[in-house]
């Protein structure tokens, strides 16, 4: 599946920068917004490889599979982030300028792939979720679950501002950011208002979009839809709470509040903690699509990410695994860190050379489906891998 989404994945990348040029030349032109056509042409028919199922959920829904496509991406990069200083540092699963590459860790069961599929499946319920709630999407909106009742509210704003008014005192309105459920008192009165993300939606979509091809229930099908699921919560598990005041100077009287889903930096940073204890699973605990072993507590494994393989240490290059070994990589002489290079070089030493480099930085992500970076040029002396 994972080759499939890759390649989807890659041919998304494709008709975003074609869409980009579309977009550069307009904004010259005539600086007007631009949202691209998401239709099941442009989207699904150009993507190959879906499943047949896959690619009725992508004519059934085309703009929320490039939503979820966007999302795969943002979680690339984040994966990249919380990887830089590895030895595997999740770099094959970019692919941009490249030529076509398919991943081998998806194909694997190493902690590496357990993360992968956690933050992968993590991007598509943030993308989407919040693709709803910025009205992007046809077939999703706000969290009706969590929709104030706005002829309510009116009415006591208005009851407010008639008091404000005579008393002298002016309206203030401020936002209070991500306010914490515990700190608002049994005496304070919020409601909801505003849009929420539908996480729901999201959720349901990753899941259909995600798990839907795994059909076996051998023990990579298991690890995968178990990390799939593990991604999938730390986003809706770290849904917050955001608050605006309505009163007369200095009080609170009224609050409306929303969801936000949380930074997905933060999705990113839970997972890795995750991925230094995953749980490694054993291979003979066949076809219960469990992967707990049945005298260990759900509740223990539920969300920890699982893994069947070991790692290799990703010294040198080896396709198979995914590994492109450490030569040339750079390293840091001082840091007590992954990436000092005693570590980082496996031992072999490292050279050190003046270099000017080029990276991608100050990336943006645009609706929908790109990725805009500048070019950062540096020279520098660094630390080399032999
Ligand atoms: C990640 O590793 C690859 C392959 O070894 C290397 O080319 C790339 O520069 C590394 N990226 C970072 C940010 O260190
Ligand atoms: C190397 O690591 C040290 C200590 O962690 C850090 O202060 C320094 O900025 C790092 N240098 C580079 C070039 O990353």
């Amino acid at each position: 599946m994972e080759f499939l989404l890759l390649h989807l994945f890659r041919s998304l990348m494709l008709l975003a920068l074609l869409m980009q040029r579309v977009h550069s030349n307009e904004i010259l032109g005539l600086k007007i917004p631009f949202d691209p056509i998401l239709n099941a042409n442009t989207v699904c028919l150009t993507l190959p490889g879906l499943t047949r199922r896959q690619l009725d959920l992508c004519m059934r829904n085309p703009d929320v599979t490039a939503s979820a496509i966007q999302g795969i991406q943002i979680a690339i990069h984040e994966c990249q982030h919380q990887f830089r200083g590895h030895r595997w540092n999740c770099s094959s699963l970019e692919t941009r300028n490249k030529i076509p590459y398919e991943s081998a860790v998806f194909s694997r069961g190493f902690r590496e792939s357990a993360f992968a599929y956690a933050i992968a499946a993590a991007g598509v319920v943030h993308a989407v979720s919040n693709a709803c709630a910025m009205g992007k999407l046809k077939t999703c909106g706000c969290d009706a679950k969590r929709r104030g009742d706005e002829e309510a509210f009116r009415v006591k704003l208005n009851r407010l501002q008639l008091e404000a008014i005579h008393r002298g005192k002016g309206m203030v309105h401020g936002v209070m950011e991500h306010f914490p459920a515990e700190a608002l008192g049994p005496q304070d009165s919020w409601e909801w208002g505003g849009c929420s993300p539908d996480v729901e939606f999201g959720e349901k979509f990753s899941r259909d979009f995600l798990d839907s091809r795994e059909t076996y229930k051998d023990i990579h099908a298991r690890m995968r839809l178990h990390n799939n699921r593990v991604g999938r919560q730390s986003v809706t598990d770290h849904m917050k709470r955001k608050c605006k005041c309505h009163g007369t100077s200095g009080s609170c009287q009224l609050k409306t509040c929303w969801q936000v889903t949380p930074e997905f930096r933060l999705v990113g940073s839970q997972l890795k903690e995750r991925f230094h204890i995953a749980v490694l699973i054993k291979a003979h605990n066949r076809n219960t699509g469990q992967v707990e072993p049945a005298h260990t507590p759900h509740r223990r494994r539920a969300n920890e990410l699982v893994y069947f393989e070991k790692s290799p240490d990703f010294c040198e290059r080896e396709p198979g695994s995914d590994s492109a070994g450490t030569q040339g990589r750079i390293c840091n002489k001082t840091s007590q860190e992954l990436d000092r290079c005693e570590s980082l070089c496996c031992g072999r030493g490292h050279n050190i050379l003046q270099q000017t480099r080029s990276e991608r930085c100050n990336c943006k992500f645009h609706w929908c489906c790109y990725v805009v970076c500048e070019e950062c040029r540096r020279t520098e002396w660094v630390s080399v891998c032999k």
